[in-house]
């Protein structure tokens, strides 16, 4: 593999692992602002970021390169209202559509087709998640202000479950 396709990789599952902790202080304003369907949005969602933390983990092993786990970062956000995660989740959404962006140029330089093949999963992946993320936004700009009405939304993500992704659905 690359070294610098290999680095890029490797510095992605520490930036998965960050996305998680992200998350999941996300989970923890909106958990002590008793909106509890939203902490449990974001509690799986943490999930699912250390699920793709362990994709590209996946891949370095079954190409014999060995992971090199660096510290992982404090997330430094605080929040003024409900808006405020969501409107950090889109943004980093969009930076981490960035890094996958920057990983399959890399592999494209270097002709590496396999790696490219396996990030078309993550292209994927990110199109929802930003899509995911400008839907939260939208039905709170719409919804938020009404009680009711935030009551409700926050009754649709308690309803969110997890689900092994398959590129580790086989492990
Ligand atoms: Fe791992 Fe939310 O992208």
């Amino acid at each position: 593999m690359d070294a610098k396709v290999y680095d890029l990789i490797n510095d992605q599952i520490n930036k998965e692992l960050y996305s998680a902790y992200l998350y999941l202080s996300f989970a923890d304003y909106y958990a002590d602002a008793g909106l509890d369907g939203y902490a449990n949005f974001y509690m799986i969602q943490a999930q699912e970021e250390r699920d793709h933390a362990l994709i590209f983990r996946k891949y370095l092993l079954e190409n014999d390169r060995v992971p090199k786990l660096g510290a992982i970062a404090q997330p430094d956000k605080t929040f003024t209202d409900y808006m405020g995660p969501l409107q950090a989740a889109l943004e980093h959404e969009q930076y981490v559509t960035s890094l996958i962006n920057d990983i399959y140029a890399a592999a494209d330089e270097v002709k590496d087709y396999r790696a490219m093949q396996f990030l078309k999963w993550f292209i994927d992946e990110q199109m929802e998640e930003e899509d995911t993320a400008r839907d939260m936004i939208t039905k709170m700009e719409l919804f938020g202000e009404d009680k009711r009405s935030l009551f409700e939304l926050n009754q649709e993500y308690a309803g969110r479950t997890y689900s092994v992704p398959s590129p580790l659905a086989a492990e």
